[in-house]
């Protein structure tokens, strides 16, 4: 019997001791388990003598009762103890300051797309899109460039079967809405995307560059109206005060072609380093459309004339934003894109 309370003592005495709910588990298991010390004591009855037998049994019984009750009650104890041990440690303090998440910016180069674009949305043209991966139907046939035509060095290109290649220029885009258009007037268009050609890159050359292109066909169209249009985008683009300049220049596709200028915005046309000291920057090639690609589109040239402009965005971008070396768009450096970030 005197066992019995000893045992008791003992187990009560390591249930108060236990300091977590694991030793409290090991203490149940030394104690209420089948290999226990309580259990123990429930075999040792076999060898008493028969009327010792009840008051044992019943001893043994509120022992593993009391043990029981205790080991529930701490249990309880630590559990309340571990949970607020758990939310002092995971703590928040949310006064302090979050992680800011970094977004995306706009591209340089898509921020020149975007603002050509909406400048020629507002005079009522149209963006039109065509494909990359394009046939040499549309950026060459159809562009009065055929094949052995001499203008063809002119673009080395990148071919991926004798028909199949990476549109060279944006004109291929325009041919596809020529022909699409199926002789009907007017037509006034803008159409922006990447080229390539098989340049070796360096600070001013680049295998893959963007154009963006515009195109109107329609009745007395001139050069006039060429010259007026380049000049409000000029205004717009570099500021107003910018005057343009036409220089005789060849392209297949447009017949008279010209360069054209702006007046350096950097100096007002007095000559910096930017323009190299002449007053003018080189921004576009232009030209009135060839009649013969009017005509191999299905329009009468006797009826209708049309101009046609290619810009380089990285060239209008290096100005505007006065970087020195094209590359810088296309390695994706975050310390140089984060300069066009609108919420820095
Ligand atoms: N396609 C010409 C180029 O890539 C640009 C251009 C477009 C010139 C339209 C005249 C008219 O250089």
């Amino acid at each position: 019997m005197d066992k019995i309370t000893q045992v008791q003592d003992e187990a009560l005495a390591a249930i108060a001791a236990a300091a977590d709910p694991e030793e409290l588990q090991q203490v149940r298991i030394r104690y209420l388990g089948k290999k226990g010390m309580i259990q123990a004591l429930m075999a040792e009855m076999k060898s008493l003598p028969k009327e010792e037998k009840p008051a044992f049994g019943q001893k043994v019984n509120v022992c593993k009762q009391t043990v029981t009750e205790e080991l529930e009650k701490r249990q309880e104890e630590l559990n309340a103890g571990a949970l607020v041990q758990k939310m002092e440690k995971e703590k928040i303090d949310i006064t302090l300051p979050g992680d800011s998440i970094s977004i995306g910016t706009m591209h340089p180069l898509m921020m020149i797309q975007q603002e050509i674009e909406d400048l020629f949305i507002g005079m009522g043209y149209k963006v039109a899109e065509g494909p990359e991966v394009e046939q040499d139907y549309y950026n060459f046939e159809l562009a009065n460039i055929p094949k052995d035509h001499p203008a063809r060095e002119m673009q080395d290109t990148f071919y991926i079967d004798p028909n199949t290649l990476l549109r060279t220029h944006t004109t291929a885009m325009q041919m596809r809405e020529l022909e699409k258009a199926k002789g009907q007037t007017p037509i006034k268009l803008i159409c922006p995307g990447k080229v390539y050609r098989r340049d070796d890159d360096d600070a001013t050359h680049s295998h893959q560059f963007m154009q963006s292109e515009g195109l109107v066909v329609g009745e007395h169209i001139t050069l006039a109206d060429l010259k007026g249009t380049l000049e409000f985008m000029a205004n717009r683009m570099f500021g107003e005060g910018r005057q343009i300049r036409f220089r005789p220049s060849f392209f297949p596709f447009t017949e008279p072609s010209v360069e054209v200028d702006v007046s350096c915005p950097f100096c007002n046309g007095k000559g910096c380093s930017v323009c190299k000291g002449s007053g003018w920057i080189e921004i576009l090639g232009a030209g009135m459309v060839h009649p013969h690609v009017l005509e191999m589109n299905g329009f009468d040239p006797e009826k209708c004339s049309g101009f046609a402009f290619g810009i380089g965005l990285e060239r209008i971008a290096m100005l505007k934003y006065g970087i020195d070396d094209i590359r810088n768009f296309y390695i994706n450096d975050q310390r140089f894109l984060k300069n066009f970030d609108r919420f820095d």
